[in-house]
């Protein structure tokens, strides 16, 4: 797959535009509504769009194993690269909790790998959302140019 190497990286991309992000909650929350959530109850939706306006959906996928739990985000990411997409711009991700559900530690740093400084859309059922940055979740990150 060719990833422009750091094409997304750290560079500073053009939002995307409000009626974007209307269309990925409307998809992280349809995609929230297949979580197989049964040990934690916690349902999860992530849509991952790229530059281009394509979107891949991910819930969250759990196992009586607990550890082999998979969240909605990674899901996304890792169906959207193994199709071959690339230079994803914005993340959407819909929970229902108090308060907004922001990506775990392990999921930023997957996102970080494969979309860059992308970004980071949080939303809930009644409505709420906010808008980062990768960035300001992940502000010191590991990556190829640490090796
Ligand atoms: N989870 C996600 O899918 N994404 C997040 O951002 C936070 C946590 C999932 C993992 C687990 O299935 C459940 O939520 C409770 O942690």
């Amino acid at each position: 797959m060719s990833r422009g190497k750091t094409a997304a990286r750290g560079t500073r991309r053009a939002r995307p535009s409000r009626a974007a992000l209307r269309e990925l909650a409307a998809l992280a929350l349809e995609a929230r509504r297949r979580a197989q959530a049964p040990y934690s109850k916690f349902k999860v939706g992530a849509a991952l769009r790229t530059r281009g306006g394509l979107i891949v959906t991910g819930c969250n996928i759990e196992n009586a194993s607990y550890g082999l739990s998979m969240c909605a985000e990674r899901v996304a990411v890792f169906k959207a690269v193994s199709e071959g997409l690339t230079d994803f711009d914005a993340i959407t991700v819909a929970a229902d909790s108090r308060r907004l559900t922001p990506p775990c530690g392990p999921c930023r740093q997957i996102l970080w790998e494969y979309c860059g400084d992308l970004v980071v859309h949080l939303v809930d059922l009644k409505g709420h959302s906010r808008t980062l940055r990768l960035r300001e979740l992940l502000p010191l990150p590991f990556d190829a140019g640490n090796l």
